[in-house]
């Protein structure tokens, strides 16, 4: 058994809390968090130990023996969290986004390759059945050469805390897990990004939380991205709803089901792939491969650069109303 911090055990953590419980993997060496509440709320639940509760990740580090830290912290506290346990030399897994900023992101990215630590990005929409069935199709060529696509996300939800503090709640927070997605089920970056946001009258945060995006990504593929997190009914689920258009048919994901056309055949149902395990499950279990093997995980740090750079490209995309080129802000 492997031994994990894990520093953030608010709504996020308390499910990841669980995870790393009913892991073969890993043992919880302590746990880390600003609040008291939240410390001693999943303290009683997994019977951690007073003296191995901490308020800070630094001691937290300075007083138990790990192998990583799990952090499940806003994005805005990323770095330094992430930092401290790169700089003491232990492995990192860190909830999305990986950080606040381009330039923060970076730095991380950076801290791990001076350190040799692996830094690994729980981008857990990849890892369930709808998106590695789309993935495995076009990876096989039965789709042929992708066109186009078009993406609906529509949800109402009222989580109140930061995000509904943030200047671009959806872009910032939500959307990374659909620009993931595309990037992951085409196997294609993201190039560039254009298209305007909308408050509309009762949106109930303080920045803009609808958007009409395009993206450019590589091969010519646009990507038409309508999303709102103001939604007033007939809402999609999470991966949202998706339309991808291919030289040999068409890929529809509905509910998460996968469907295909063509002008021979009527629209049916794809079958999903078999996983054992999905979403933060899977990812613990690959930490542990990664970390024990030393290997990059396909969600490093550095690969999901171009999945956070392509979110700060459509910030500043809507804001300056122009097409922002992913590679501008990667440079800058
Ligand atoms: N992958 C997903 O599907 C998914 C879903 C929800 C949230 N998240 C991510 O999880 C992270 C946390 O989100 P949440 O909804 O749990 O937020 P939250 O506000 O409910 O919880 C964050 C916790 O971090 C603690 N914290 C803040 N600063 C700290 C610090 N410096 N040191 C120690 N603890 C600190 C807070 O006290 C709180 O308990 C975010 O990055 C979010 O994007 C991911």
């Amino acid at each position: 058994m492997r031994r994990i911090i894990q520093v953030g055990l608010g709504a996020m953590g308390q499910g990841w809390a669980d995870h790393v419980a009913q892991s073969e993997r890993w043992e919880a060496a302590a746990y880390v968090d600003i609040s008291r509440k939240y410390l001693t709320t999943a303290a009683e639940k997994h019977g951690m130990p007073k003296n191995r509760c901490f308020r800070d990740i630094v001691t937290a580090l300075q007083s138990v023996e790990a192998d990583a830290i799990l952090d499940v912290t806003p994005q805005q506290t990323r770095r330094d969290i992430c930092e401290a346990a790169l700089e003491h030399g232990v492995d990192v897994l860190c909830e999305k986004p990986l950080a606040d900023t381009v330039v923060h992101a970076k730095a991380l990215v950076e801290r791990a390759q001076e350190t040799g630590r692996i830094l690994m990005v729980a981008q857990n929409y990849r890892y369930q059945p709808v998106v590695q069935t789309v993935r495995r199709f076009i990876a096989q060529g039965k789709l042929g050469r992708i066109g186009y696509v078009g993406v609906n996300f529509h949800k109402g939800p009222h989580f109140g805390g930061y995000r509904e503090k943030m200047p671009y709640p959806l872009l910032l927070d939500m959307s990374i897990h659909h620009v993931d997605m595309m990037r992951c089920m085409f196997s294609l970056d993201i190039e560039a990004a254009q298209g305007v946001s909308v408050s509309a009258p009762w949106n109930w945060n303080a920045g803009d939380a609808t958007a009409a995006v395009q993206f450019e990504m590589q091969n010519g593929v646009m990507v038409n991205y309508l999303s709102s997190w103001i939604s007033r009914g007939w809402e999609t689920d999470w991966n949202a709803n998706w339309r991808i258009e291919g030289e040999k048919g068409v890929l529809f994901i509905e509910n998460s089901e996968v469907y295909f056309t063509n002008k021979y055949a009527t629209r049916r149902k794809v079958a999903l792939v078999k996983m054992v395990k999905t979403h933060q499950a899977w990812l613990i279990d690959e930490f542990a491969r990664c970390v024990e093997k030393r290997l990059e995980p396909e969600t490093s740090g550095g690969n999901n650069l171009n999945s956070l750079m392509a979110t700060h490209a459509t910030v500043r995309a809507v804001r300056e109303r122009r097409l922002v080129r992913v590679n501008e802000l990667f440079e800058e």
